[in-house]
């Protein structure tokens, strides 16, 4: 069974035997860590069309045994991570903020789809450490995985931008990355009216620091 390297490279995340897949859509991430990591697998989705996707996918597989379809609004009711990990990937950062609230949560695996920086900050902010990253790049697009443990660490302005792993693993993809990253600051830049100055002066730090990072 092939899945895109986006779901490889969080499949290669998961350590832990059980798997809370929030927002499973097609499920092809459970089917993929049931069968070649033998996890246990919860697929919650929102969305009754993407849950029935996901309950086809299972039977073709013949997974029921192991995966099982939950109709959720994310983690909603759940209180219980006892050797999981609960990823959350191809959303969007407010919901994805929203759906761990509070939870108490050990590992998180989440490939969000905007505002790196806000997800990091905040994340790190409920007691978390971030203990690996990895940029997948398809088409033109970045996706940038991240895992996040229990812990506490100081983190600097710039760990939050690019993110510490990838900002010191100086890797073709990652220094892709962080051009991508000033480019869009400068178009950014060129675009806002005069009167935003302030705005201006401040992506352009942002873009001074970035490319302190370039190899
Ligand atoms: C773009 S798909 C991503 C599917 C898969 N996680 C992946 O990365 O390929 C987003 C899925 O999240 C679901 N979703 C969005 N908000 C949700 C929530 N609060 N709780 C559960 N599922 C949610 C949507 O219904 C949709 O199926």
């Amino acid at each position: 069974m092939r899945v895109s390297k986006r779901l490889e490279a969080i499949a290669s995340m998961i350590t832990e035997p059980i798997l809370y897949d929030v927002g499973c859509d097609h499920a092809l991430l459970d089917i993929y860590c049931a069968l070649n990591k033998n996890t246990t697998c919860i697929a919650i989705d929102i969305n009754k069309n993407a849950l029935s996707s996901a309950i086809n996918n299972i039977n073709k597989y013949k997974l029921n045994d192991q995966i099982k379809p939950v109709l959720n609004k994310g983690l909603d009711g759940i209180d219980d991570f006892t050797n999981s990990v609960v990823v959350i990937a191809g959303m969007g950062t407010s919901n994805i903020l929203n759906i761990i609230k509070d939870k108490k949560i050990e590992h998180l695996i989440i490939q969000s789809n905007n505002e790196l920086w806000r997800l990091r900050r905040e994340i790190i902010k409920k007691g978390y450490i971030i203990n690996k990253e990895q940029i997948v790049k398809e088409g033109k697009i970045y996706n940038v995985i991240i895992s996040f443990i229990r812990g506490n660490k100081k983190y600097h302005i710039v760990d939050y931008m690019i993110g510490p792993i990838i900002r010191t693993k100086k890797l073709d993809i990652n220094q892709e990355y962080i051009k991508q990253l000033i480019f869009v600051n400068q178009e950014i830049i060129n675009r806002l009216p005069k009167h935003l100055f302030a705005r201006k002066l401040k992506l352009s730090f942002y873009n001074y620091l970035l490319k302190r990072e370039l190899v």
